[in-house]
């Protein structure tokens, strides 16, 4: 039995990789353990922003004692962070012994495995940004018995300006409709009842295909799987959002009314010079599009600030699109220059203490909107899936509403994995509290 620790970080799509892999190794007979027991340490990292990597160079520094005592453990760097700079790793640190790209994600149990074997290194870059190892295993070993993610589209080709992923993650690729449904079933049969569709542009699912299958479609072909109660996604790109996906969602009981629409900047300016392919005056249709539809929608955002050339007129710019959209949360972000993106040698680059203080101002009032939004919902009543215990504070127990909103809760840990009604009691600007109703299924 080989011991193994999993360290992940970044997004979703990287729980899910992760997922995948841990699955693939407890089946080979691998058992997780705690990290100082592990023979193997696995790091999925990301490198979307400087502080993404730092936190895995800094965790990869940790081992020099126990490689100096036991020449253990056998750390392996995976993901973007692997694929854009895990050369570096392997060459600072002898402990990391294998490095992987999203891309090769299957031939890494088995890379594991002849390292286990052997005192070499083993490479695994993603050199053909078209061809994919995939790991044919639904992701069965996860952290949440009730919840899952699927990916159903890898890469992407919109090349922001500002984004690494396109470089780390290769070409757009959608996979096969009838993959993901036998995948989704399988979660379903083991007691799955919550599944979130990943993309980096779920919007552009299909367009790849031939015969006219779309993002629409196969909304609705997962939420037609008997047993699965709700249906999320993540992320619909603006430039490619179309009304069917409203349609969709405003058809459906399972397919939550929570959308995740990244607006990035308020100033066609700046949104011109990240190459986002959309302005505000289409921006502004689509949110009218969807808040007509779908008048309960939780609608939420990312946004970056201090992109280079981002004057303060524009920043005010992007002030005025968060009083305007008042959206229920927004992901924000200081501009951080990733390496061999076109934005990362513009000129006008904006200095690190402004965009802090532009960070803080945006985050103040995104704030106040959020909290005030939570606090119109006092009194409501949700039904929510109680997916796991509160990160704080004993006996509480959380989910999400439809929306999408974190509702906190004291409760039964036999309430796990089951609906319930909630009243809304309290509000936070990022969470509400509740009280138990009922329990419903
Ligand atoms: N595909 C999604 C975003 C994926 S990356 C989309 O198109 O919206 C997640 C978020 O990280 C982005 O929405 C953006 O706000 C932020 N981000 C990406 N690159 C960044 C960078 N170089 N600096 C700061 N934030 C960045
Ligand atoms: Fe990055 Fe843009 Fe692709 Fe999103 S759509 S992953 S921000 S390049
Ligand atoms: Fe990070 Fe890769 Fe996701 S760079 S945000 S883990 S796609």
């Amino acid at each position: 039995m080989v011991g193994f620790a999993l360290k992940v970080y970044g997004c979703q799509m990287n729980v899910y990789d992760s997922d995948k892999i841990r699955t693939a190794l407890v089946r080979k007979g691998w058992k997780e353990v705690p990290e100082e027991d592990a023979r193997v340490v696995i790091f999925n990292g990301c490198s979307i922003r400087d502080k993404a990597e730092h936190k895995v160079w800094s965790e990869l520094g940790r081992y020099s004692g126990r490689w100096k005592k036991e020449g253990l453990p056998l750390v392996a760097v995976v993901g973007c962070i692997a694929q854009n700079i895990g050369t570096d790793m392997l060459s600072r640190f002898p402990w990391v012994r294998m490095i992987a790209g999203p891309r090769h994600i299957g031939a890494i149990p088995g890379a594991l495995e002849d390292l286990l074997e052997s005192k070499g290194r083993i490479l695994l870059l993603d050199d053909d940004d078209r061809a994919f190892y995939d790991l044919p295993t639904p992701p069965a070993e996860r952290l949440n018995p009730w919840k899952a993610y699927v990916t159903i589209a890898h890469g992407c080709d919109n090349y922001c300006t500002y984004c690494i992923v396109p470089f780390v993650r290769g070409r757009f690729m959608s996979r096969d409709p009838g993959e993901i449904l036998v995948e989704v079933e399988e979660l379903v049969n083991e007691g799955v009842r919550e599944i979130t569709l990943l993309g980096q542009n779920v919007n552009s699912y299909g367009t790849d295909f031939t015969d006219g299958y779309r993002f629409s479609h196969l909304l609705k072909d997962v939420a037609a799987v008997r047993g699965l109660d709700l249906l999320r996604f993540a992320t619909s790109h603006p430039k490619d959002f179309t009304p069917d996906v409203v349609d969709a969602i405003a058809g459906s009981d399972v397919i939550c009314p929570g959308i995740n629409l990244p607006i990035q900047s308020g100033s066609d300016r700046i949104l011109r010079k990240m190459n986002r392919k959309y302005d505000l005056a289409i921006y502004t249709a689509i949110v009218e599009l969807i808040r007509e539809k779908l008048p309960e929608v939780g609608l939420t955002s990312d946004l970056i600030v201090g992109f280079p050339g981002e004057t303060e007129e524009d920043f005010q710019d992007s002030l005025r699109a968060l009083e305007k959209f008042r959206f229920d949360l927004v992901h924000t972000a200081a501009y951080s220059p990733r390496s061999g993106t076109a934005a990362a040698t513009m000129g006008e680059q904006v200095g690190e203490e402004e965009k802090k203080r532009r960070l803080n101002v945006v985050n103040e009032l995104q704030s106040r909107i959020s909290y005030n939004i939570n606090l119109s919902l006092l009194g409501r009543e949700y039904s929510i899936l109680v997916d796991g215990e509160a990160p704080k504070g004993e006996g509480l127990l959380q989910g999400r509403t439809p929306t999408d909103k974190v509702v906190i809760f004291p409760g039964d840990k036999e309430m796990l994995g089951r609906f319930i009604r909630v009243s809304i009691s309290e509000a936070e600007h990022w969470c509400l509290h509740g009280r138990y109703m009922d329990t419903l299924s």
